[in-house]
């Protein structure tokens, strides 16, 4: 199994953890940084359905709050529900701000089962920055 393979198959365990009552729409996701670190994160909703937290962000706030400060190289997605589960708008805003100028991979499943990459760089261009004049 190589890097890859082995950040899907840890997002697909940790999918099995997802708190998804109300879509009942599991996600996990693995995260990888620059110090070799591996962390997880599973969707985690609320009845506040507006409240719900995504797979991938709930990864990258533990590894924060695990002290990490490495750039965000590699991120695995995978829902049960769908193939190719890209992450949403927020998340890509999320997986911007901690990949610090890297351009993270994003590693889907596709339909058959196969993993693939995508890139952040293309899947948030023009991405917002908090460059003040
Ligand atoms: N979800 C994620 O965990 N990651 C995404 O990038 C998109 C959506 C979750 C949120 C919610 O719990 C469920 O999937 C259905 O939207």
């Amino acid at each position: 199994m190589n890097l890859n393979e082995q950040l899907l198959d840890e997002a697909k365990k940790v999918s099995k953890k997802a708190y998804c009552p109300y879509s009942k729409f599991p996600v996990g996701a693995a995260v990888l940084f620059e110090s070799g670190k591996i962390y997880t994160g599973c969707n985690i909703e609320n009845s506040s359905l507006g409240l719900s937290l995504c797979a991938e962000r709930n990864g990258i706030s533990t590894a924060i709050a695990d002290g990490e400060t490495s750039r965000l190289i590699k991120i695995a997605v995978y829902s049960p529900k769908t193939k190719n589960c890209f992450p949403c708008g927020a998340c890509r805003q999320w997986i911007q701000e901690f990949a610090k100028g890297y351009n993270t991979e994003i590693i889907l499943e596709n339909e058959d089962g196969k993993y693939y990459s995508l890139y952040i760089n293309d899947i948030l261009p023009y991405s917002f920055e908090l460059n003040m004049i």
